[in-house]
């Protein structure tokens, strides 16, 4: 019988991954199904735990379940601990349950992988306090950069998370009208762009040399990326890599298979345009 292997949020019907996670099994030969299930609001645990009872090897969560998967999990991480939201389960020999939280991850690895973007000993600013910023921090700061700076329309949460991320390397928060030079560079993980919103940068703090990226992906590019474009940005990227980067790390994480995901992120970009 095939392994399962499933996605679990609410709403659904939007989810790429069993399309990711399909063309991945493909590529490395591998004997599984992988589906999208709408799990209704109340009963993300019981659903979760009955998967695995019944044979299910591994999920991935999505919105809003990340931070109850996070509770429910066995065992978790050190990424899924500094994120406090699981994106990813998988069932262990012995019968419990490993959290893990692949997002920030994925990001790295498209920035570093896919766009050759070096982050050790530069300076990088995020902007943003919510859950996406959460998941990203501790691997960016793994990668050594020489600082983060984390700016958000309520300036108290990016002082939080800063404080709570600073012994994993140099990392603070300011204000928007603070921001004064360029950086090398710039990741949006507001929600600003699905209203077509941008955030409000200075100008200065895009300069020639900066990779400017949104964890938000679209048909066209985002009003941010846009911006960031008409200042002269190196290199303006979107959030689909990431989509395809961290069903990567899962992929590896649940078969230890490495998958090609530059040729399923290519298929993947076409299908947008279509
Ligand atoms: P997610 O889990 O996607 O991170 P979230 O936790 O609701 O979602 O966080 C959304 C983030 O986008 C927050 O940092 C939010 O700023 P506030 O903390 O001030 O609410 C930010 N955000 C949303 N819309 C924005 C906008 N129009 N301009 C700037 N920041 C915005």
């Amino acid at each position: 019988m095939s392994d399962r292997y499933a996605v679990m949020g609410n709403p659904i019907h939007h989810s790429k991954s069993p399309q990711i996670h399909s063309e991945f099994a493909k590529q490395t030969q591998q004997d599984l199904i992988y589906s999208a299930m709408l799990v209704p609001i109340d009963s993300f645990e019981s659903v979760a735990k009955d998967f695995f009872q019944n044979n299910g090897k591994g999920l991935n969560i999505t919105v809003p379940f990340k931070e109850q998967a996070f509770q429910m999990a066995d065992e978790l991480t050190l990424r899924a601990q500094t994120a406090q939201a699981v994106n990813t389960l998988m069932l262990q020999a012995d019968g419990s349950v490993l959290g893990d939280n692949t997002d920030g991850a994925g990001l790295v690895g498209d920035l570093i992988t896919n766009h050759q973007v070096v982050l050790k000993d530069k300076r990088i600013l995020v902007i943003g306090a919510g859950g996406a910023v959460r998941g990203i921090l501790q691997p960016f700061l793994n990668e050594q950069p020489s600082s983060i700076t984390v700016v958000n329309r309520t300036v108290e949460k990016a002082k939080v998370l800063a404080s709570s991320f600073s012994e994993f390397g140099n990392i603070s928060a300011c204000e928007f009208n603070q921001l004064d030079e360029a950086f090398d560079v710039i990741i949006n993980g507001t929600s600003a762009s699905l209203s077509g919103e941008l955030p409000p940068l200075p100008d200065c703090v895009v300069g020639t040399h900066t990779a400017v990226y949104d964890m938000m992906y679209g048909k066209e590019p985002t009003t941010f990326l846009k911006w960031a474009q008409n200042l002269g940005a190196s290199k303006t990227l979107d959030g689909l890599g990431m989509l395809v980067g961290q069903a990567a790390v899962s992929f590896m994480l649940w078969r230890k298979q490495q998958p090609d995901s530059q040729k399923v992120l290519l298929d993947m970009r076409k299908q947008l345009q279509e």
